[in-house]
């Protein structure tokens, strides 16, 4: 089927066929790269996961190596659920995870690698004691999942989280161990936030306020804060917040009390979850990673013998210009992939119209674009208060927007996904604006679930509206303003494929002409194949 072998991406990471879902234990170790995912060997829908491992010297081009760990064991025979990798001063690697029990029970379980003088780290070894940590009183044992990296406190012990729920609201409860095989229970939570229900796969880590550096996931003090992150079960949506963690007491606080996590931020407001950083102590960065999952049918996803892909991995800062937020960033390794690219100076682009950018081939693109509304003061010409508070369709015209690209889209524009920025003014007067992905019209195929995608983002007063695009097929990763909104697309067009895949820019705004200057970039494939182990 030739619309299904399109659709499979070019460089993402995605496993040669079958099942994935998160990612899992991401570590630096003697010069790889390795990334682990929940991965079902026996078919492309969930079930029986294990843990799939691949390395790679760049984040970009990636080995397949044979499964790490398999549901062998009574702790974890329903499963290898997802975990956490944490590297220890002394040298040694340990993996917490979570194991679901051959009576359905979560429990938490170690591991480490067989040989550490093996830079692949193809061999685990599982904890002949496990489980190490037991669902506590109080907790349902089918919802105490998904360890985080350990950190160490100032009196010199190691901290975990593992995400659970208790009376609808999702909670981190904390552990502390100077072992990794001896837990204890932590009094208090280092966070619970009410009516968020089950947080999957938190994650915890410092960002250092007063430089772009990525912390070790240890890291307190000054210039310091602490990002906390949770799946919402309920929402398949992963939130943050940023706030301050007191090492003391093992609690964290956030910033924004009113956008504490599941109220505000969305690492990625598209289709993504269960995402996790590490720090890469080769060059010094936190990065992120994040399972984009399907909106097809398990039927099609059979039909193709695949399902999933992961991002490219993000470089995650804070955004000390507005003091607020993170900012994702593709890693620059992603640069490699670049082929020719083209340039286009403010081309007009008035108010409803389309503008066809002309680049050949339009299926693996990496587009930087910058937008201008004409007219300085066309802004506050805007007389009436227009709020628009979410993202509405693309074919939603008011004074001040939408305007961005067309991707993906045929040349009648029949299927097409418009990337774009909204902005309204506010009954108070104030502008706010919306980046936004519209994917109601992405695909002509029927049972596809679509709709539109994306949040606020912040644009000072210096700035202008910036965006950046990975297209890969069936992919399409959005960030605007330098990464403050991210959304990722997950689309499956049936017309506005190979050749017949063209890129526009459009302006749906009814009161300003806006001028577009890009430099977009054909992309190379990356080579994701077996590693070559017979060859050693
Ligand atoms: C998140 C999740 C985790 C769990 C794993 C099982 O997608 O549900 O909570 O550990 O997937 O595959």
């Amino acid at each position: 089927n030739a619309m299904f072998a399109w659709q499979r991406t070019a460089f993402h990471f995605q496993p040669e066929k079958n099942w994935m879902n998160d990612p899992d234990g991401p570590l630096y170790y003697m010069g790889w790269y390795h990334l682990f995912y929940q991965y079902n060997p026996d078919s492309a829908v969930w079930g029986n996961i294990t843990w799939g491992h691949a390395v790679s010297k760049d984040l970009i081009h990636w080995l397949y190596l044979p499964l790490a760990m398999v549901p062998d064991r009574w702790f974890d025979a329903g499963g290898v659920w997802t975990g956490s990798a944490t590297l220890l001063p002394d040298g040694r690697i340990v993996i917490l995870y979570t194991g679901d029990t051959d009576e359905s029970i979560q429990v938490q379980n170690l591991a480490y690698p067989a040989n550490l003088s093996d830079p692949l780290l193809i061999e685990w070894v599982k904890y002949p004691d496990n489980p190490v940590i037991v669902p506590p009183a109080g907790i349902n044992p089918e919802e105490f999942r998904d360890p985080t990296t350990a950190w160490m406190g100032p009196d010199g012990t190691w901290r975990i989280l593992v995400g659970s729920k208790v009376d609808g609201s999702g909670i981190a409860l904390i552990y502390q161990t100077s072992n990794f095989t001896a837990f204890e229970a932590q009094p208090g939570l280092l966070h619970a936030v009410n009516g968020t229900g089950m947080w999957e796969c938190v994650d915890f880590y410092p960002v250092s306020t007063n430089s772009s550096n990525g912390l070790e996931t240890s890291v307190v003090g000054p210039g310091v804060k602490h990002v906390l992150k949770a799946s919402l079960d309920d929402l398949k949506k992963d939130y943050y917040a940023i706030g301050t963690y007191d090492p003391v007491s093992d609690t964290w606080t956030p910033d924004d009390p009113e956008a504490d996590v599941g109220m505000g931020l969305q690492v990625d407001y598209g289709r993504y979850y269960a995402s996790k950083t590490f720090f890469d102590q080769n060059t010094g960065r936190r990065i992120l990673w994040g399972w984009i999952n399907e909106t097809d049918t398990d039927y099609d996803d059979l039909a193709k013998g695949w399902a999933s892909v992961q991002t490219i991995p993000r470089v995650v800062t804070f955004d000390n210009k507005t003091g607020s937020n993170i900012l994702e960033w593709p890693v620059e390794e992603v640069e490699s992939l670049r082929l020719n690219s083209t340039e286009f100076d403010d081309i007009l682009v008035e108010a409803g119209s389309a503008v066809l950018l002309d680049i050949g081939m339009a299926t693996q693109l990496d587009i930087s674009v910058e937008f201008e509304i004409e007219g300085s003061d066309a802004l506050e010409a805007l007389e009436e208060p227009e709020a628009i508070i979410e993202c509405a369709t693309a074919q939603n015209r008011t004074t001040l927007g939408p305007f961005g690209l067309l991707v993906l889209a045929d040349k009648s524009l029949s299927e097409l996904t418009p990337i774009y920025f909204h902005i309204a003014k506010s009954t108070n007067g104030s502008l706010t604006t919306l980046f936004c992905a519209d994917e109601t019209r992405s695909s002509k195929a029927l049972e596809v679930f679509k709709k539109v995608y994306g949040g606020p983002v912040a644009v000072l007063d210096d700035e202008k509206f910036t965006m950046r695009l990975l297209v890969d097929h069936s992919i399409i990763e959005s960030f605007a303003q330098g990464g403050r909104t991210v959304i990722t697309s997950r689309i499956y067009p049936t017309e506005a494929i190979y050749g017949a895949a063209k890129l526009f820019l459009f302006n749906n705004a009814t009161g300003v002409n806006v001028t577009a200057s890009l430099e977009i970039w054909q992309m190379n494939s990356a080579f994701i194949r077996p590693f070559p182990l017979e060859e050693m």
